[in-house]
């Protein structure tokens, strides 16, 4: 690692897999915060501050003034979909954003139009698009996504670039031997091996080239150890998986609260309907499958159900997700919480939130790739866990049990930005109480 990197140059080339709700409410955001008719709520980078040094020297910089980050203005989009919309298009059929909104951005969204999408409706059975390359084989695919994007930084004199899977959950795969080297998984790619999805030949195109890869569905994508080790030997950096929007936002919120107070919980049901294209998809059980995995995970490792067991091993989790045209991107969760205090005496407790998937996740696109192209001029390659805070399945080190308390995810976050620009780490001791009054 490197620190005090160098400045941004250039333009940083944000390029998205999936032109869907969340990268086109993503990307008109950003062209409409730029023309400052809006502002940029929700992102930790551009509205988020950082405490440095003691409290009392009253320095809390916004993030985007600490550490050297690309600059909105310096943005250019581009994307690969298997529908022929433009960005302007695909914004409007989303239904996300107001379409007096996108009428000012017209111009500007309608010229970014999809490049032909490595698909295959074996991973994604709900869907279909004509906007689709043919290839002999994925290793073909791969490295006609090369030439994108190589074709791509050229058109728009880009200096950096950096890929955000935004497209469709895939059906659930488990790791597998073709996954388990880089030779076993580019003799894979030429053999059309089925356990090599989509979404990782998106994955090796991009970290073939160096460029950092964050992943936002729950689908294993890079978090094999064949791309693993390709991050590494590249100096790419990579992070996933799932974005951490509504209900696990709130889940991981919680939960540190209920186990900080060591109190128990016996059952967590939590429900979802939702209406966008993204629940269509996830309307099919082998996609589903991979989403529940993603967010099952978070309460089983906040509570550390094998140190805690008189408080946590009964704890009962499910989670349902069901597909419901009338709401849209609109999606409402309940969750019911049983937990039990003192004595034994059970208590309850019930969420209702109604939130608007793709607002909450086009500022994590944001913060994901400024914080990426941060991570390739600091010299970070390979995983990137201490941006686990902006997602729902952290990716991490072979071996290494996920962070998913929020506030532990924002600490390790924190604290890398100030140890990448030279500043104390803060870790709350306030040992100065304890030093003698003329010393403090
Ligand atoms: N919105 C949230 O809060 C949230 C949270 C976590 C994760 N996610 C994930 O983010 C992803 C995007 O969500 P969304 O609401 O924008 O979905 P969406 O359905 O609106 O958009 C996904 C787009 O990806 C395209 N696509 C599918 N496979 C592709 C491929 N192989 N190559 C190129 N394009 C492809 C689809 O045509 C579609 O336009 C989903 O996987 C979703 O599960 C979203």
């Amino acid at each position: 690692m490197k620190q005090h990197p160098e400045k941004p140059r250039g333009r940083l080339g944000v390029l998205l897999p999936g032109l869907g709700a969340v990268a086109t409410t993503f990307i008109a955001g950003v062209c409409a915060i730029r023309k400052g008719i809006a502002r940029p709520v929700g992102s930790f980078t551009q509205m988020g501050t950082i405490r440095l040094g003691k409290r009392t020297e009253n320095r809390r910089p916004i993030v985007k003034d600490f550490v050297p980050l690309a600059d909105l203005d310096s943005l250019v989009f581009g994307g690969w979909d298997i529908y022929e919309d433009n960005v302007y298009e695909a914004a409007v059929k989303a239904g996300v954003l107001d379409t007096r909104l996108l009428e000012r951005l017209r111009d500007e969204l309608s010229a970014i139009v999809p490049m032909t999408a490595v698909f295959d409706r074996n991973y994604v059975r709900r869907l279909d698009g004509p906007n689709v390359k043919r290839g002999t084989d994925k290793m073909a695919l791969a490295e006609a996504l090369m030439e994108d994007i190589e074709r791509f930084r050229k058109e728009n004199r880009c200096s950096a670039l950096v890929m955000i899977w935004c497209a469709s959950t895939e059906i659930f795969i488990e790791e597998e031997d073709v996954h388990g080297s880089i030779e076993a998984f580019e003799e894979g790619l030429r053999r059309n091996h089925p356990a090599i999805s989509p979404s990782m030949i998106y994955a090796y195109a991009a970290i073939r080239m160096g460029i950092p890869y964050a992943n936002g569905a729950p689908n294993l994508s890079a978090d094999i150890p064949a791309l693993v080790e390709l991050a590494k030997r590249t100096r790419a950096p990579i992070a996933g998986k799932d974005f951490k929007t509504g209900q696990t936002l709130m889940k991981t919120t919680i939960a540190p609260g209920l186990k900080a107070r060591s109190l128990g919980v016996k059952g967590w049901f939590s429900m979802n309907i939702l209406g966008n294209r993204d629940g269509e998809v996830l309307d099919d059980p082998a996609s589903f499958k991979t989403k529940e995995t993603s967010k099952l995970g978070v309460l089983g490792s906040i509570f550390e159900q094998d140190m805690h067991a008189h408080l946590y091993d009964d704890l009962y989790h499910k989670i349902r997700i069901e597909y419901y045209p009338p709401r849209g991107d609109n999606k409402e969760s309940w969750d019911n919480i049983d937990i039990f205090g003192w004595l034994d005496y059970p208590m309850q407790i019930k969420i209702n939130f109604l939130c608007r998937d793709s607002i909450l996740a086009a500022p994590i696109v944001l913060d994901l790739a400024l914080l990426l192209d941060l991570a390739r001029r600091a010299e970070m390659s390979g995983i990137q866990e201490w941006l686990s805070f902006f997602f729902k399945s952290p990716q991490t080190r072979e071996g290494l049990r996920p962070q998913h308390d929020l506030f532990q995810q924002l600490m390790k976050l924190e604290n890398t930005l100030r140890y990448i620009q030279g500043e104390n780490l803060i870790t709350h001791l306030g040992l100065d109480y304890y030093e003698e009054p003329e010393t403090r």
